[in-house]
Order: C-alpha cells, then structure tokens, then sequence
C-alpha cells in the first residue's frame, strides 16, 4: 500500500512535520502554531497566532446544556469511557449546533463579491433558507463573536469575508421575526475565511477548540457520581398514538 502525504514523515527515528523537526517545534512554538502549520503548510505570524489561539479559545465549552457536552456527559453516564464519550460528543456537531461554521465559511466564500447583500439576503428569506452563522437558541447577542471580531481587527485579520459576514447580518436582522445575531460559527467561519483556509477545512476550527471543553465535561462527569442520567417521567410528555 502506498500513500503520498505532505503532512508528517518519520526519518532516521526524526518526525518531520511539513518540513519542520518535531523536536524543535516541540521547544519553540507553542501548541495553536503547530496546529496552524499542520493544517495551512507553513507557520504564522505572531498575529495569526492571537487570532487562531482566540478562535480556538472562544469555541472551548459552552456549558452542560450544550448538545455536544448534554451527549457526551449521558454517554459517560451510562458507563462508557473517556474516548467514547468525547467522541459522542463531537458527534453531535451538525450544521445547527458547531458545525455552522462550515456553511457559514461556504457561504461567505461563496458569496463575498456579491454587491447587494440586502437582495441576496431577501432571496433567501423568501426561499425559507437559512444563512448559517445566524442565531442561537438562547442568545440575543453573541458576545464570542464580537470579541473574535475586535481580535480580527487588532491583528489585521478583519478582511473582506468579516466586512460582508457583518453586512449580512445587518442586512437578515432587517427582515427577520427575531434577532438573528452572528453567532460564533459565523464569526469564526469569516475569519477562517479570511485567513485563507479553505471552507472545506472550517469545521475542523470548531472540533479542535470544543474536544478540551467536552473532555472536562466528561471527566466531571465520570467523576462525580451521579449514576445514570435519563429523563425523569415527569419530563415526558406522552401524546399517545
Ligand atoms: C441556531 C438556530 C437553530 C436557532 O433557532 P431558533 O432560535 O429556534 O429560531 P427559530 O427556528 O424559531 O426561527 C425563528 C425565525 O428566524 C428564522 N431564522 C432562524 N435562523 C435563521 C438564519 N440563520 N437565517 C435566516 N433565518 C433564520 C426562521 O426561519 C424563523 O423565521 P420565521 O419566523 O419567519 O418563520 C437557528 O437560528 C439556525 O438554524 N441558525 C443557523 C445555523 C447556525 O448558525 N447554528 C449555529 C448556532 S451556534
């Protein structure tokens, strides 16, 4: 079997990271700028590094009531191990929970040279479709998305995908029955846009940024001696047949 990659080698017992030696990476950079090598080829600046590092920090954990921690917290309830629990949890991260940032990231790239954002954002509102990146189940406001964007623009990293993801915004929150504010798959999904990453590579941001939140949960959890979470009956409605 063969396979061409150009992320990692092993040579004369040396890992060899996109040309990099493992060991001098090891004691030289930090964590997110090996990360940022890993995925986009070379090594970034030092206000890359910021805003990667508070892209990352900003997705961490959201709570219990979050459906990746929710899930990933049962999982370890029932008796399954860290790993599977965590991987539950990653699981769940679909195009309306964490997983928007993909969308957002298509979209925006998608659709950056458009000129008129309110007939583009009209268009699809009349078609029923939903701009990923938009909304939140019980924010108003979200606050991650207005502090990653005050870093974007601290280190040059508010380009044009950030300027149309706020015009879109501005534009849906026109028309729209409730506030839909730019949510942090959105925020996130512009920047990565305007860092040069690839849509296709965006919800890879968000996984690496929440597995340490869902690793915590799940370790409280393992730990804490609750026993087995289900539904109490009281919490079910039952509507028959
Ligand atoms: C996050 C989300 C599921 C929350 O939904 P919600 O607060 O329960 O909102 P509802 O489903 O009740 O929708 C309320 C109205 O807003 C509209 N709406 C909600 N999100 C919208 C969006 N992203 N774009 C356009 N319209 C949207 C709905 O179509 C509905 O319109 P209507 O009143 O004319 O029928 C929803 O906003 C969404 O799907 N967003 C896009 C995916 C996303 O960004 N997810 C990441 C969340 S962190």
């Amino acid at each position: 079997m063969r396979w061409k990659t150009s992320l990692t080698k092993i040579e004369n017992e040396q890992e060899i990271i996109r040309g990099h030696n493992l060991q001098q990476l090891v004691q030289t950079k930090t964590f997110v700028e090996v990360i940022w090598l890993l995925l986009k080829g070379q090594l970034p600046n030092a206000a890359e590094t910021r805003l990667a590092n508070a892209l990352f920090a900003a997705a961490i954990d959201h709570g219990v009531g979050a459906p990746s921690a929710t899930v990933a917290r049962m999982v370890a309830s029932t008796g399954n191990s860290l790993h599977t629990a965590v991987a539950a949890g990653v699981q769940t991260l679909g195009e309306r929970h964490g997983g928007a940032i993909e969308g957002a990231a298509e979209f925006f790239q998608e659709n950056v040279n458009v000129t008129d954002v309110t007939g583009l954002v009209k268009s699809l509102k009349d078609k029923k479709n939903r701009i990923p990146g938009y909304g939140h189940k019980v924010l108003t406001h979200d606050h991650r998305a207005d502090t990653l964007f005050t870093i974007a623009k601290e280190t040059g990293g508010y380009g044009k995908h950030c300027t149309f993801a706020a015009a879109v915004g501005e534009a849906l929150n026109k028309i729209s029955s409730k506030p839909l504010p730019l949510n942090i798959d959105g925020a996130m999904g512009a920047i990565i846009s305007d860092l040069g990453f690839d849509w296709c590579l965006a919800q890879g941001f968000f996984i690496i940024g929440r597995v340490p939140g869902l690793v915590a949960q799940v370790y409280e959890e393992l730990t804490s001696g609750a026993g087995v979470r289900r539904l109490s009956e009281e919490e079910i409605e039952y509507i028959g047949q």
